[in-house]
């Protein structure tokens, strides 16, 4: 049975922190709901892997947080959405699912040199959602899409990022062939890339390039909150929960009033809660959960 309680959880799911750059734009629009995040670190990253297995294991996954009693799932992870978004809304045809695909198509209508870029795993490019956007928007526009992948970016944000890494001089380096080619959007088609957007920009601004950065993190948040209200399952603000709490204090900002992000993950070290903190910010209150 699919829980139709307001109050009731949104779950969120990647293979492993990336999903949490989607949790940070929820948190922002829709603070008053309590969230889950299952994070597969056991078997991070997905990108590498057949679409069998990237399926399977998204399954065991959204299982496990229809379980917890969710409301609404996020597959908060482009490679699995790719993969298993279809074969999860048939399992659980009662459960909201919404699922990750680069934000290709709004990079190709901004664009002005008709030369974009999209960032992202194996999977997801090789996988037929993104692969329908350039079908249907990229060919009638006229727009060159390059796909880019680097197999050691993910396990570069699960490591948090070291600067001074091959990865990140690759990436560096990236960027300037991106302008080169005549590259004015680049689309993080990865839910981890957001993490190194601060470091794109840098490069981007220190180089003098003409080049936008986009994601999919606050559309998916906007589309979280449209199937909220039309399945009547917004949570009630957290004030009319706790009687005698006065509603403008119930903002994001305030962490003391906002339910903690309950965190699972397959499997955890101090590693891994160090670099959740430091994703997140001081600003959440987690929960670890194993
Ligand atoms: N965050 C996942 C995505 O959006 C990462 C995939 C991986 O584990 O390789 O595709």
């Amino acid at each position: 049975m699919v829980n139709k309680e307001r109050n009731a959880p949104i779950g969120l799911f990647d293979s492993g922190v990336g999903g949490l750059s989607v949790y940070l734009h929820l948190a922002q629009q829709l603070p008053d709901e309590h969230y889950i995040y299952y994070a597969d670190t056991l078997h991070v990253p997905y990108g590498n892997r057949d679409s069998k297995e990237i399926e399977t294991l998204t399954l065991i996954a959204v299982e496990w947080l229809y379980q917890q009693g969710c409301k609404l799932i996020v597959i908060a992870c482009n490679s699995a959405s790719a993969y298993a978004l279809e074969t999860a809304r048939r399992c659980y045809p009662q459960l909201p699912i919404v699922g990750l695909v680069p934000a290709l198509k709004p990079a190709i209508l901004a664009s002005k040199s008709g030369h974009v870029a999209v960032l992202a795993t194996k999977a997801t490019l090789n996988g037929t959602l993104l692969n329908q956007v350039i079908t249907d928007i990229a060919l009638p526009n006229q727009t060159i899409v390059t796909k880019y992948f680097d197999p050691q970016l993910v396990p570069w944000v699960e490591a948090g990022m070291p600067e001074n890494s091959e990865t990140a001089q690759r990436l560096h380096q990236q960027v300037q062939g991106f302008a080169q080619e005549g590259i004015d959007q680049l689309v993080l088609g990865c839910t981890h890339y957001p993490f190194f957007k601060p470091f794109l920009l840098q490069e981007i601004e220190s180089q003098q390039l003409s080049m936008d950065v986009v994601d999919s993190g606050k559309a998916i948040a906007e589309r979280v909150k449209q199937l909220l209200v039309k399945n009547q399952l917004l949570a009630l603000p957290i004030s009319s929960a706790h009687s005698g709490i006065d509603s403008s204090r119930t903002t994001v900002n305030n962490t003391n009033i906002r339910p903690p992000l309950i965190f699972y993950a397959s499997k955890y070290d101090d590693k891994l809660g160090m670099l959740i903190q430091r994703l997140l910010g001081t600003q959440i209150r987690l929960q670890r959960y194993c």
